[in-house]
């Protein structure tokens, strides 16, 4: 008899986190300016965002920009930041199009103020939606917030995981705590977390892939979910046996 695998996948779905990177190079390559390269991205994210819910993704969080980014040049932050700023504006005015909750994690207090309300805008516009749950990681640093988690801690007592993981999500910004990744995907060839997610990613699936992030496409995001239903999450544990979870 043939065995298969069995597929733990959680009821709601499944949380998929993305290191969207290679928009410079991709730039590069095309002799255009790096901004080019975060405007074609933007793109990408949309087309992306709209997939996700029929390939059994229920929580989207995408890395846009990090802490240690602020290492480059002002003009090319700034041109990420405008760019953020625009995507937040028109979700916000589209957020009765689509069912997306969007939610930012990471640092506020040094980011721009129009940047700033334009979170809090998306923020609340699509606070009722209750599609994909789509978080962007802006001036996100995971080794920040796990210290700023570990410095509660320090007057907290018998201190869960749980009760850690939903720490993180108030020092992100995260109303909902922070959950545990399913499949982490990285563009661009690198295969390392650049500060993304580590403690979320404890038992992650990890798909990198070579393609710069504005040449990701939907069938990419298909062929990722659909390898990670096919490995075997154990956990610690032993193979399991027989039923498999469908993408609609
Ligand atoms: C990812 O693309 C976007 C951000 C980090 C903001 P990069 O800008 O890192 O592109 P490469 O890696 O230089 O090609
Ligand atoms: C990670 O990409 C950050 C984002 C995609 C926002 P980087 O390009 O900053 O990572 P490194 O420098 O290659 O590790
Ligand atoms: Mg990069």
């Amino acid at each position: 008899m043939k065995k298969s695998t069995l597929y733990i996948v959680p009821p709601q779905g499944i949380h998929v986190a993305i290191v969207m990177d290679g928009n410079g190079r991709w730039a590069e390559m095309r002799g255009l300016p790096r901004s080019a390269g975060h405007r074609a991205g933007v793109d990408v994210v949309s087309r992306i965002v709209h997939a996700a819910p029929r390939l059994g993704i229920d929580t989207l969080t995408l890395f846009a920009f990090s802490s240690n980014n602020w290492q480059r040049s002002p003009g090319e932050v700034g041109a990420l930041f405008g760019l953020l700023e625009s995507y937040f504006f028109q979700e916000a005015r589209r957020a009765a199009e689509h069912d997306v909750r969007i939610s930012v994690i990471g640092r506020r207090d040094r980011l721009p103020s129009a940047l700033v309300s334009a979170i809090d805008a998306v923020e609340t516009a699509t606070a009722e939606n209750s599609g994909l749950h789509l978080r962007i990681a802006v001036d996100y640093s995971a080794r920040d917030s796990m210290l700023q988690a570990a410095c509660w801690m320090v007057s907290a007592t018998e201190v869960t995981q749980q009760e850690f993981s939903r720490r993180l999500g108030d020092v992100t910004h995260s109303p909902d705590g922070s959950p545990d990744v399913d499949l982490l995907i990285r563009t661009g060839g690198e295969q390392r977390l650049s500060d993304f997610m580590l403690w979320e990613c404890a038992y992650a699936e990890l798909h990198f892939l070579d393609r710069m992030w504005p040449d990701f496409d939907v069938a990419d995001l298909e062929t990722a979910v659909r390898d990670f239903h096919a490995r075997d999450r154990r956990f610690g544990s032993v193979p399991v046996t027989v039923a498999t979870v469908a993408i609609q």
